[in-house]
């Protein structure tokens, strides 16, 4: 039977960009119709499993470009560091010391979280080993992501987390043949060569020629964060690191790149010209203190730009409502209060995901032939109420009041996985006390 939402609003990120007293109709996994008022008048509802949520507004799914699930456990382990001793004294450490169940548990604790702020798709990097346990939970939760295991054939800071050459690029070729593009789709691979300073040339060269052999698959690594990462690169380099990133051929439109907080005027002109992706961290590059990026200016230069939350020990939510705000309020001190109207900041959380994520023709909007993946909010949440709610007020009043408090249902791919507050089939008090478990192990593990 198709199933049809009622909705107080659609904000469709289409044409018309506003829809009121509407109905989402579903077919599968697909958005089939969209009803306005009078088509509604005229159906016969037998015919459909209706889903009222007319206390509700539907939006596009948020799309967060740059995520680790496999970092969810180690929220609030690393605090007050900057990017580099962070990695080497607290990150790095955790990491090498995952076993499949940590590992597994870690992304299954991040998509309850993820999917209960309203995040659909995310672009997910992983650690070196156990990466088959993240796509095990990705896929149970009939969640979307692109997801890929951190390729590291160079570690100065922590010698045990790390692999040859070979075998980083071995397993990604093993792990994309065997994933890219399975579970009806949902489940993309994406090599992530870490950042510059974990990876040889080789690795970084490697991972980005893979992309020619599987349809669909993207680039993504870590790049200009922090001024010792920079400083470091600069040394070994003798280039600032989207310049030798270019050098080395990996910056292309299938290219996202986390942070790009620190970049030059040549290296903003790479990233433009090459039409590569910028996931921007607002909370997590304040929160390691890394900087403040450009992204009035990106915009301005027509670069691509989404969110992400990073990691849970970066930020400490995986929120993107929190992304949405911090991305306005940072730059208005520097900027003045016009920088980054909430429209623009809505389409980053969304539309402009899925465009560098290059998914645009799926998912990010909500019109027929799309993937039905849809959150409905209540703005009426008394939390935050929002009283007047038209045309721009909404988008306001989702980027800088609405919380996670105000997260109704989520669908993916057509199904319903959180419904009127609950989770469909995620056991969510299983999940949180299997991972307290798997982390005081892992604890024990850290040599
Ligand atoms: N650079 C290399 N690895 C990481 C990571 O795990 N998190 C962040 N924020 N930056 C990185
Ligand atoms: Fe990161």
């Amino acid at each position: 039977m198709l199933k049809l939402i009622l909705v107080d609003k659609i904000i469709t990120n289409s044409n018309p960009e506003l829809i009121e007293n509407a109905g989402i109709l579903i077919e599968d996994n697909y958005i089939r119709k969209i009803l306005n008022a009078r088509d509604l008048n005229l159906i016969d509802n037998k015919k459909y499993q209706i889903f009222d949520a007319k206390n509700c507004i539907a939006i596009p799914g948020f799309i967060q470009t740059h995520i680790h699930l496999c970092q969810t456990l180690f929220r609030g382990m690393a605090e007050d560091m900057e990017l580099l001793d962070w990695l080497k004294l607290k990150i790095f450490p955790l990491e090498a010391a995952h076993n499949e169940k940590s590992i597994y548990y870690s992304a299954l604790l991040g998509i309850t979280e993820l999917v209960k702020s309203g995040t659909t798709t995310i672009l997910d990097m992983g650690s070196v080993n156990h990466h088959e346990e993240i796509i095990k939970a990705i896929a149970e939760t009939n969640f979307r992501a692109f997801t890929g295991k951190a390729m590291m054939d160079i570690n100065n800071a922590y010698s045990k987390l790390k692999e040859p050459t070979s075998s980083a690029i071995k397993s990604t070729r093993e792990l994309a043949e065997k994933y890219h593009n399975s579970f009806n789709g949902r489940v993309k691979y994406a090599p992530a060569p870490r950042f510059i300073l974990s990876c040889t040339d080789r690795c970084m060269i490697e991972a980005h020629e893979m992309l020619q052999d599987f349809d669909g698959m993207l680039f993504h690594t870590h790049a200009s964060e922090n001024r010792g990462e920079l400083e470091a690169v600069r040394k070994r380099c003798k280039m600032n690191n989207v310049e030798y990133l270019n050098h080395l051929g990996v910056i292309s439109e299938k290219s996202v790149l986390a942070h790009c907080i620190h970049l030059s005027e040549k290296e903003i002109k790479i990233m433009r010209d090459r039409k590569a992706h910028i996931a921007h961290c607002p909370s997590s590059n304040l929160k390691l203190g890394s900087g403040i990026a450009n992204i009035p200016l990106y915009l301005k230069e027509g670069i691509s730009v989404s969110l992400g939350a990073d990691g849970a020990p970066c930020n400490n939510n995986l929120n993107m409502f929190q992304e949405m705000r911090l991305a306005g309020l940072i730059q208005k001190p520097i900027h003045g209060p016009k920088a980054m109207p909430v429209k623009k900041i809505f389409q980053m959380a969304t539309i402009d995901g899925a465009r560098a994520l290059g998914i645009a023709n799926e998912v990010g909007s909500i019109e027929a032939g799309k993937k039905a993946d849809i959150v409905l909010l209540n703005l009426e949440d008394t939390s935050n109420p929002l009283l007047r709610n038209n045309d721009n007020d909404i988008y306001s009043s989702i980027v800088y009041s609405a919380s996670p408090a105000n997260v109704d249902s989520v669908m993916i791919d057509g199904k319903w996985v959180y419904r009127k507050k609950e989770f469909v089939s995620i056991d969510e008090e299983s999940v949180l006390h299997k991972s307290k478990i798997e982390l005081k192990k892992l604890i024990k593990r850290i040599k």
